[in-house]
């Protein structure tokens, strides 16, 4: 069966190509693009791309008008979703406009929804989409894009397997000069509920220096300029007892978050030089060392990123399951942002989530 396919908003993630591999007889690099992952799925055949610039639709079209002969551009999003009536719909316009195009698919009966983060920029219309998602009996994936890499995933593995005793701590530190509230730091906020695998409870935050009075409201420019959003650190509390503690300012170096994870009996270390497991054996640490083991971890996957994503979004609509990004665990994260912003004009003083959970 062929799935109908529109991506809306034509911008580099959604739209540029696979890069090509290291080695010449290796084919491509991973998908990282919406279209070059929907490229690598063969029962995917994109029928439309939408963007509001001329230029953006010129290049979508020269760079996949041979994958999918026939592929159409369009201006406006509502009469591409009508003329086409895709089956999935990829929301890819900027992190303050997901909503208008998620609501326009669900109307017109697209059933398979692939949303970019952060899911919204506020609760009430995070919740509004919920509804509609589930009202619709529709299968919606965030793009929550760490859920499927290969080494977050092995390390949930290895907590879940108890490799380190019941984790307690997770300690995080991201930032550079993208530390954007909900541009950015989204994921990692998303990361520390994938990885702490339970609910957040309550949240303590400080904005970075200069965003003291930012106040509440989403202020930002649709994730293009980092003056519009805060950096922050925070620190989240989960159900099962695990704390993660997040260092997240502009005025620290780029790049993917080093993280640890902290047991009893081991950490779990992710940094730019890769992925350890760290074993603390048995032993009284009062008269003498414990035995340590370092182990290297390289996770093995045969899909990840956004490819894993989309076959995920696809498999679990035909067995009628959650996809590993559900809109209900994407508004997690919108409500810890909110809490992050509610802590600091609170005077950074813990804010329950229950005071933000819908209908609350
Ligand atoms: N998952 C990831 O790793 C990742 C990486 C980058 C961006 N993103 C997300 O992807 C989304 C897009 O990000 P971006 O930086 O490309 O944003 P952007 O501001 O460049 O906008 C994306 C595209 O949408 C188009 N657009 C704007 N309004 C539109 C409308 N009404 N109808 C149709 N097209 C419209 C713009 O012209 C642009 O080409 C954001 O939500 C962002 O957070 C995710």
């Amino acid at each position: 069966m062929t799935l109908r396919t529109v991506i809306v908003g034509l911008s580099w993630i959604a739209a540029d190509p696979a890069a090509p591999a290291s080695d010449p007889v290796l084919g491509t690099a991973m998908p990282f693009s919406h279209a070059s992952a929907l490229a690598a799925i063969p029962e995917v055949t994109v029928v439309a791309g939408v963007d509001i610039v001329p230029a953006s639709r010129e290049k979508f079209l020269a760079t996949w008008g041979s994958r999918w002969p026939g592929v159409k551009v369009y201006d406006d999003f509502r009469a591409a979703i009508a003329t086409e009536k895709p089956d999935l719909v990829c929301v890819v316009t900027p992190d303050h406009l997901h909503k208008g195009v998620v609501l326009a698919a669900l109307e017109a009966g697209t059933r398979i929804i692939f949303c970019e983060k952060p899911l919204s920029i506020n609760r009430a219309e995070a919740d509004e989409m919920v509804a509609a998602v589930r009202a619709a009996g529709a299968t919606m994936s965030v793009n929550y894009t760490r859920r499927w890499f290969p080494s977050y995933c092995e390390a949930r593995r290895i907590v879940r397997a108890g490799e380190i005793g019941k984790l307690s701590q997770i300690v995080a530190i991201s930032g550079g000069p993208r530390a954007m509230l909900w541009r950015n730091h989204t994921h990692l906020i998303d990361l520390m509920n994938f990885l702490a695998d339970d609910e957040p409870e309550w949240v303590l935050a400080e904005l970075e220096r200069g965003f003291e009075s930012y106040g509440t409201v989403y202020a930002g420019d649709g994730g293009n300029d980092p003056a519009t959003e805060p950096g922050a650190n925070f620190y989240i509390a989960y159900r099962n007892g695990v704390r993660a503690y997040v260092t997240g300012v502009k005025d620290t170096p780029p790049g993917e978050p080093t993280i640890n994870l902290l047991g009893p009996e081991g950490r779990v270390v992710m940094d730019l030089t890769g992925m350890r497991k760290i074993s603390f054996g048995a032993g009284n640490v009062r008269v003498g060392p414990v035995p340590i083991v370092t182990e290297v971890i390289e996770p093995k996957a045969t899909v990840s990123g956004m490819h894993a994503a989309i076959l995920d979004l696809i498999a679990a609509h035909r067995e009628g399951r959650d996809p590993q990004s559900p809109p209900e665990v994407a508004r997690r994260t919108v409500a810890i942002t909110d809490a992050i912003l509610l802590s600091q004009q609170r005077g950074n003083v813990p804010v329950r989530l229950s005071e933000l959970a819908p209908g609350a």
